[in-house]
């Protein structure tokens, strides 16, 4: 039998979905997140394809990584073909070896737990802060200072021997987590941080960009992120060497030769084509606006949640933060509740989902060290994104 109080909900619900239909008047389905896109988009595009430089080589992708850098205030942007190929580069670069450990977050996309795999190194997974959603400082430090010793200035792990080489935080959602504190951590313990900031940007912490405040930060500019590329990531550093050597493998690892093919070690092609940064140009030239309608939208559902009393909390941005908003995402009161308004949604027709499988319930990370969770168990029992797109004016 279904609980009574869930089905009062249903007019609830009701009024949450005139809300966003109100939101997306051109909408029929109304999808998660959807790309936007303008004249000025084609235009590039065209301009790559009449260039006939539509590969990975070309003036556009010099040009995207150029923007990136300065919008971000990186030093350095090395464009790459996904954001999943962009995390696997940082962390070969952070010289992740087979059986070296990496501390990452469960409340993740598959792809931040799978880039540490691919380097045949074993995820660590340490609990959330429930206000930000990404990795939890004291969560990093607690796991440390109980699991690791320091030794000749790099950490191990007490249990396994195992090195601790690097770590792997997420925004999740386009909000910073607290990645200062972790950075100080990872500084103390001798280990490299990766900022997965691949639903960040645009996203500001303490007024720094995300993504820069360790030895590289990763983005994606995927189909659903806030500019896409179609398909496509980036890694910004501040540090030279590492900028070179992620163009340098990423490219093949080919030496610089007008004919001549010589590939002193093994690399990857990992490039992003100039058609997809043709592309992403035009987008980053919209992203301003697309936050700003972006931000709108999330402060109509701050109001819309507070004024209609309902029994969800929206999820809004950390304190000391600009937030890209992403994806809007709500906690309801209990699993329950999430169940049902999902399968509300779905009849009406209204993209909503789940957060995504926590990582160690995957197969592939069933065996992995973690620390309890038990925030990331709560909030993945209660999370559901709801749609985010930029509003189109009317
Ligand atoms: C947190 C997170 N990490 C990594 C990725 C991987 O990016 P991509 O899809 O560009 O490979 C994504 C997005 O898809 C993501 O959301």
């Amino acid at each position: 039998m279904s609980d009574p109080s869930v089905s009062d909900r249903r007019q609830e619900y009701k009024l949450l979905f005139e809300f966003i239909r109100n939101a997306f008047p051109n909408e029929g389905v109304i999808p998660l997140h959807e790309p936007r896109f303008s004249a000025l988009d084609k235009q590039y595009v065209n301009e790559a394809i009449d260039s006939t430089f539509v590969s990975s080589v070309g003036a556009f992708v010099d040009r995207f990584e150029r923007q990136i850098a300065e919008y971000t205030g990186a030093g350095y942007a090395v464009a790459a073909v996904n954001g999943t190929a962009a995390l696997h580069l940082a962390l070969v670069l952070c010289d992740v070896q087979p059986g070296d450990e990496v501390i990452t977050q469960a409340l993740t996309f598959v792809a931040t737990g799978a880039a540490i795999l691919y380097c045949r190194a074993n995820p660590v997974m340490v609990d959330v802060d429930r206000d930000s959603l990404g990795m939890s400082a004291d969560a990093l430090r607690n796991w440390l200072e109980n699991n690791a010793r320091k030794e000749g200035g790099v950490a191990i792990n007490q249990s396994t021997g195992a090195v601790i080489k690097a770590c792997v935080p997420v925004h999740v959602f386009g909000h910073p987590c607290r990645v200062d504190q972790i950075r100080d951590i990872c500084q103390e313990w001798g280990i490299k941080l990766v900022e997965d900031a691949s639903e960040s940007l645009g996203s500001f912490y303490k007024g720094h960009h995300t993504g820069t405040f360790g030895d590289m930060g990763v983005f994606s500019f995927n189909g659903n992120k806030v500019v896409t590329t179609g398909g496509g990531g980036v890694i910004v550093t501040n540090n030279e060497r590492l900028a070179q050597r992620a163009k340098f493998l990423s490219t093949t690892a080919k030496q610089p030769h007008p004919y001549e093919f010589f590939h002193p070690e093994l690399g990857y092609n990992y490039r992003l084509p100039n058609l997809n940064a043709a592309l992403g140009c035009a987008q980053l030239e919209q992203l301003e606006e697309f936050i700003e309608a972006k931000r709108e939208l999330a402060h109509a559902y701050r109001d819309f949640f507070n004024l209609a009393g309902m029994s969800v909390t929206f999820v809004e941005e950390p304190l000391e933060c600009r937030s890209n908003y992403w994806l809007n995402a709500i906690l309801t009161s209990s699993e329950q509740e999430k169940t049902a308004l999902l399968e509300a949604a779905l009849e009406e027709s209204v993209q909503m989902r789940p957060v995504w499988r926590l990582l160690h319930e995957l197969p592939m990370f069933e065996d992995c060290a973690h620390d309890g969770l038990t925030a990331s168990i709560e909030l993945s029992r209660r999370l559901i994104n709801l749609p985010s797109s930029v509003v189109r004016r009317r």
